[in-house]
């Protein structure tokens, strides 16, 4: 370098670029600019319910892991379920399908109302919320959704059975076939020697067996935490529903329990295995974990970020550890409340952004 002016230098192991700028009075700075990792374009599904609530959770985990990793994430935020139905008269667009197509991956946080009084049940089945995540999922192909059922050492008060049964806690991951069986066969109601029959007709083909039976082998070997206690349950649709919301009993709370749905390619749907919860939707009492565990899947399966990943569940492990609840996963002997902190669905996201 000349005795002023600048020079650029380029560390090939960090991809770091450092600016060198001597002034004419021979001072030196130094400015150290890194590139973006990589950009990541996520269509973004707040939902119904608790689903804007969670989602500003996992939004600012994310954000937290962009930046400290350095990577580009853009939302395209877009509405689906009863949201849809408000503003378009159906719970989801083509419109949507498309922006859903054309991104990376798919965050969703819940759809979905109270069922006794929204008037979104009053329509036909197929226009009502749900109906619009079912179109969702088969419009892009997402046959294997894995719902992981974790039994956290940070969280042993939450497991209702008996400490000598569950031994040292459990791993077990449901892989759920999304795309077919009962939710999608044909039905119908007719009247059999004068009474009202309904049929409902569970259909699988070899290849829709096959395809969801390979991703679930291939997750046996990757998603192994404690290979002694580590199952895969492969289901169909409905059971997979029912199994998974049974599975979360054993965990503490529908809360914990994330999945990723997900089809030949990377791309992937992100959303808690819960619902939307109208009955405590706004009053920031909902847990985000399952929404924060969903992201990072999101992270491993759809951009092979598996550090970045790590770091969120570790992050929410610490955060139980440190004695952190929300209200479902408050222990329910009295005496055991008082070693831990009750809060809400902010400071639980804040806490996990903080720890990353
Ligand atoms: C789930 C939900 C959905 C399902 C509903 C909302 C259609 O319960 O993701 O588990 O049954 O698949
Ligand atoms: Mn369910």
């Amino acid at each position: 370098m000349e005795k002023s002016g600048w020079l650029l230098t380029k560390n090939h192991l960090n991809d770091i670029v450092t600016i060198t700028v001597v002034t004419k009075t021979e001072e030196s700075y130094e400015f150290a600019v890194r590139g973006i990792e990589m950009n990541l374009n996520i269509a973004c599904v707040s939902g119904d319910g608790i689903g804007p609530e969670v989602i500003a959770e996992a939004k600012r985990v994310l954000n937290k892991i962009t930046e400290e990793y350095n990577h580009n994430i853009v939302y395209k935020d877009v509405l689906m379920g009863g949201a849809s139905i408000d503003a378009y008269g159906e719970p989801l667009t083509d419109e949507v399908i498309g922006i859903a197509k054309a991104a990376d991956a798919v965050l969703l946080g819940s759809i979905g109302g109270n069922t006794a009084t929204s008037p979104w049940y009053k329509l036909a089945p197929e226009l009502r919320p749900e109906a619009g995540l079912l179109r969702l999922r088969k419009a892009l192909n997402l046959f294997a959704n894995f719902r992981p059922a974790y039994l956290y050492e940070e969280l042993p008060e939450a497991c209702p059975i008996r400490k000598d049964v569950i031994g040292n806690g459990f791993d077990m991951v449901i892989v759920r076939e999304l795309t077919g069986g009962l939710y999608f066969g044909e039905r119908h109601t007719k009247e059999v020697n004068g009474v009202i029959t309904a049929v409902d007709t569970l259909s699988y083909s070899e290849k829709e067996i096959h395809r969801v039976a390979v991703k679930a082998f291939e997750i046996a070997m990757k998603l192994v935490k404690k290979p002694n206690q580590f199952d895969v349950i492969l289901t169909e649709n409905m059971f997979g529903d029912i199994l998974s919301d049974e599975a979360s009993a054993i965990t503490g709370s529908i809360g914990m329990l994330p999945s990723a749905s997900l089809n030949e390619t990377r791309f992937g749907l992100y959303e808690p295995s819960g619902g939307a919860a109208p009955d405590i939707a706004g009053k920031g009492i909902v847990n985000p974990i399952a929404t924060i565990l969903s992201a990072a899947m999101m992270l491993r399966y759809s951009f092979d970020l598996e550090e970045e990943a790590g770091k969120i569940e570790s992050a929410v492990k610490q955060v139980l550890k440190e004695g952190y609840r929300t209200v479902d996963i408050m222990p329910q002997d009295k005496n055991q409340c008082k070693t831990v902190k009750q809060v809400g669905t902010e400071t639980m996201g804040k806490l996990i952004a903080e720890y990353i």
